[in-house]
């Protein structure tokens, strides 16, 4: 309520100078006199504000999964939202990226992780009284060693007609009594 901000003014005006995003809402004015009883109206007022960026977090993704760089914008009118690589602006319905825009949030979606997915990325959020933009990385990340399969170095994927699949790894046994030789 007006009274509760501290705007009450006995004049047919109300007045707010300098007036704040907190300051938007509404208020009330109240007219009367001896003869009828008082007439009280609503107004809305809405402040307008240039965007400023809330939050815009890094985040580590390994290869082959899904990462999601997130930009949050305060504005009124609602902010729109653009994306950037290294100063280069994403084109619309690039393969394995999803931009999803909110009013007051937007996120770059990819789907499936690559190297050269990793790198520097400008949020900018716009509205008509201005623009603002904040800088987020997408960062490699090792898979966490639950998940990854034990490899031997040098080990082989393919498995041609019958040939075992750890032949890859024989190597190191004679390297390992040959070590344990040595004490
Ligand atoms: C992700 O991309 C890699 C390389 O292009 C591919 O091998 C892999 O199958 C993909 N994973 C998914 C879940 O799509
Ligand atoms: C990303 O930005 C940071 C900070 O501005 C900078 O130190 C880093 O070198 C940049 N990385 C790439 C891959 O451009
Ligand atoms: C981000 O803001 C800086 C400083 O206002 C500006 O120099 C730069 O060009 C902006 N970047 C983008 C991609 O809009």
């Amino acid at each position: 309520s007006p009274a509760a901000v501290g705007f009450v003014s006995e004049d047919e005006y109300l007045e707010i100078q300098g007036i704040t995003r907190e300051q938007s809402g509404d208020y009330e004015c109240s007219a009367s006199n001896d003869v009828a009883a008082p007439v009280v109206r609503r107004v809305k007022v809405t402040v307008n504000y240039p965007p400023y960026i809330s939050e815009a977090k890094g985040t580590g993704v390994p290869v082959g999964q899904k990462g999601t760089l997130q930009c949050e914008a305060s504005a009124v009118p609602s902010a729109e939202f653009q994306w950037y690589k290294d100063d280069k602006r994403l084109a619309e319905g690039k393969k394995g990226v999803k931009v999803e825009n909110r009013p007051f949030l937007s996120k770059l979606i990819f789907f499936n992780v690559s190297e050269h997915d990793y790198g520097n990325y400008t949020c900018v959020a716009s509205n008509r009284l201005g623009h603002t933009n904040a800088s987020i990385t997408l960062f490699g990340q090792m898979t966490s060693p639950a998940v990854t399969p034990w490899k031997c170095p040098g080990a082989v994927s393919e498995v041609s007609n019958g040939t075992p699949r750890r032949a890859g790894c024989l190597w190191l046994l004679p390297l390992l009594v040959f070590l344990l030789r040595q004490f």
